[in-house]
């Protein structure tokens, strides 16, 4: 089976194509990336050598180019991860959103479709989206699949888009597609402008940890290879047309939180209890921050037999082992143009 990853250069994407790659030695897996400033090749340097694996800087943008690969390497399915991910960005520059998250996502839809006519039923177009398009709960309840849609920022009014035009294209042409709306991962390979790995950095460099608002807002974190893991049982068991809701049972509060990295940190790098928590500074909330995000898996469960595999407290402390062995990942990141949105938004503070 050829199978074309779009996005493996990135945090999860990597992970995925990993996973696939090793697992599946008779499939040929094709990673498609335009190589963003989220994207590192460097996340895949162990296996770039593989004979079933093969790397494709492309844009999903580029109707052209995706006409030319399909043409080449005739793809009998499709793992869609590529996006503008960040929702600060998003708010800063939204349409950069509208190009990748949309109108990528529909030019890989008209591609497969045309390329896969002759036989759709032998091809599938899974792609992988967030709980952030059902919007934002109070205090209590949890997201469903069947959960009405109510994104609210620009990156997840653009992943609803992508959804809507994958289960229209299921509806109207008949393609096969299945998606998945997966809570926020954590783990090795995570770009250091998303909370857990830039308070990562920021702990190890003593510098200040920045919480937006009170830090009362409340994220369901999943340890990123879990999510890989759910996205092979999907893509393999799934069933065509459905959704699949992917969290780890596991919400925090960003405070508490960062305070509990905050003191995993002091002990693996020997400095006094209590130390890191100084660093941590209140900033200017973000713009329509969403309060809170938890999700219902038990249909992932139940009917597949996935689940977590490890407690956050292994995969936090996994995940600091990570960045703090490969600093020189942390530095060609972090290193050139690169500044946090923090940094660009509140240099008055
Ligand atoms: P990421 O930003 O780390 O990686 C995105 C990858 O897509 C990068 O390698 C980038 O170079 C590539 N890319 C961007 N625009 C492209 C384009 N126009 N053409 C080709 N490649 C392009 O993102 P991530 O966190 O790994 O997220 C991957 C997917 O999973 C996204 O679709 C995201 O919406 C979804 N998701 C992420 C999370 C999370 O917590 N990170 C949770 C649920 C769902
Ligand atoms: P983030 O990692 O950007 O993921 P998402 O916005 O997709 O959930 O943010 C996770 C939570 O942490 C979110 O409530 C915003 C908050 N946050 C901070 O408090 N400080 C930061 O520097 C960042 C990047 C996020």
């Amino acid at each position: 089976m050829k199978i074309l990853i779009t996005g493996g250069a990135g945090f999860i994407g990597s992970h995925v194509v990993r996973l696939f790659v090793t697992k599946y030695p008779n499939y040929q897996i094709y990673n498609l990336d335009k190589l963003t400033y989220a994207g590192n090749l460097q996340n895949l340097s162990d296996i770039e050598e593989r004979e079933n694996y093969t790397f494709l800087k492309g844009d999903i943008v580029d109707a052209a180019f995706l006409e030319e690969a399909f043409a080449k390497y005739k793809f009998d399915a499709v793992i869609h991860l590529a996006a503008e991910s960040h929702v600060d960005r998003s708010i800063s520059d939204p349409l950069a959103f509208v190009q990748t998250n949309v109108i990528g996502t529909v030019n890989l839809l008209n591609t497969a479709r045309k390329h896969w006519a002759d036989d759709l039923s032998k091809h599938l177009f899974y792609h992988i989206s967030t709980d952030e398009v059902y919007g934002s709960l109070g205090e209590d309840g949890l997201f469903t699949e069947e959960t009405a849609y109510d994104p609210r920022s620009p990156y997840s009014a653009s992943k609803a888009s992508s959804d809507h035009f994958v289960r229209a294209y299921f509806h109207t042409y008949g393609l096969p597609v299945k998606i998945s709306n997966c809570s926020n991962n954590y783990g090795p390979n995570h770009f250091p402008e998303k909370l857990i790995p830039l308070a990562i950095n920021n702990i190890k460099n003593e510098r200040p940890v920045p919480v937006y608002g009170k830090g009362e807002n409340v994220r369901d974190w999943l340890y990123v290879l879990d999510h890989a893991r759910a996205i092979d049982v999907i893509f393999h068991e799934g069933k065509l047309g459905d959704t699949y809701n992917i969290g780890g049972v596991n919400e925090w509060k960003n405070l508490d939180l960062i305070e509990l990295l905050c003191d995993q940190m002091d002990e693996k790098l020997n400095r006094e209890k209590g130390h890191s928590r100084k660093l941590i500074t209140f900033v200017k909330d973000r713009a329509g921050h969403d309060l809170r995000y938890a999700i219902d898996s038990s249909k992932l469960m139940d009917e597949l037999g996935w689940k977590p595999s490890v407690t956050f407290e292994e995969g936090l402390s996994k995940t600091v082992d990570w960045y703090l062995q490969n600093p020189e990942w942390l530095e060609n990141v972090t290193s050139g143009n690169y500044q946090s949105y923090y940094e660009q938004q509140y240099t008055d503070r």
